[in-house]
């Protein structure tokens, strides 16, 4: 991992696009009509990705492997650059971090929340599984890394916080929770539309929601993988599309676990309007 004035994050992404970001230089050109999809790591970007492409695509037809090439981290900005629009980005940089431009031309941004507890466990099993971060820790070890922000991104309770700020004046931020997504996927697709300003039937809301569940998008993604891509990348049987369930944190949390997770978060989460629903 690659620290950068205290900010952690992958040494395995490209140096040139780390050193714009943390340099605050403005090489990417945001366009009007791009969406930013932002969410702390592992809370459903994959998803939320899928519907909003489908939404702006109107077809619920699955295009593979393009949320990474849309990835601001991840990607050279003269690849970015030449997406043609809509373009649908996606980073889980903080907002501060984020090109200035696209806040200054108001461009949409979808911004997913989910249980930190799930996403905690789920982060866990992507840092084992991704190679790249040759990470072979317990969960008792790596919980503690979690909440004190030294994983990459640094710390949850602050991004959501920063996020939280900005939606009191910014109606062009849209906020899904992953756990409504899993229970009525199609309400929020259709929230999805509204934001977007796109008019579609009831029947695409339907087929979008559908092509995007849980096992449709395992299938549709991992089947696309080339296999020497997989064999650098990922250790065996790693999936980014894991479980895909809502509260799988029971199944690994100690009570020790969750006891010292509700010291380090419980009371600054009830603080926070759009995480109390998790307490
Ligand atoms: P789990 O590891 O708990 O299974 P991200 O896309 O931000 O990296 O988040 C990945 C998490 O979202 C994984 O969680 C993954 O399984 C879950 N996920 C991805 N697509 C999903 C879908 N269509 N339905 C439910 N969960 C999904």
């Amino acid at each position: 991992m690659t620290n950068i004035d205290g900010y952690h994050i992958s040494s395995f992404k490209p140096s040139e696009i780390l050193s714009e970001i943390f340099n605050n230089i403005p090489v990417l050109k945001c366009r009007y009509d791009d969406v930013f999809i932002c969410a702390p790591v592992k809370s459903g970007t994959h998803w939320t990705w899928e519907i909003v492409s489908m939404l702006l695509n109107g077809k619920a037809e699955t295009i593979p492997n393009s949320k990474g090439a849309q990835m601001l981290e991840a990607t050279p900005t003269e690849i970015i650059d030449e997406i043609p629009s809509p373009r649908v980005l996606n980073s889980h940089l903080h907002l501060c971090r984020l090109p200035k431009e696209a806040l200054e031309k108001k461009c949409k941004f979808v911004f997913i929340l989910r249980d930190p507890r799930d996403l905690a466990v789920s982060y866990y099993h992507h840092c084992k599984g991704i190679s790249l971060y040759e990470y072979d820790g317990m969960f008792e070890n790596f919980l503690p890394l979690f909440l004190e922000g030294k994983l990459d991104y640094n710390n949850y309770l602050e991004y959501v916080v920063e996020w939280e700020k900005a939606m009191e004046e910014r109606p062009e931020i849209h906020l899904t929770y992953y756990e409504d997504l899993k229970t009525n996927c199609i309400e929020e697709v259709r929230k999805l539309a509204l934001f977007l300003g796109i008019t579609c039937t009831d029947d695409l809301i339907r087929r979008i929601s559908d092509k995007c569940n849980f096992e449709q998008m395992k299938d549709d993604k991992d089947n696309h993988i080339p296999e020497e891509v997989r064999k650098a990348i990922f250790r065996e049987n790693f999936s980014i599309f894991r479980k895909g369930t809502v509260g799988d944190w029971k199944n690994t949390f100690t009570v020790a676990q969750n006891e010292y997770f509700d010291s380090m978060f419980l009371e600054k989460m009830k603080n926070s309007k759009l995480l109390r629903r998790y307490t």
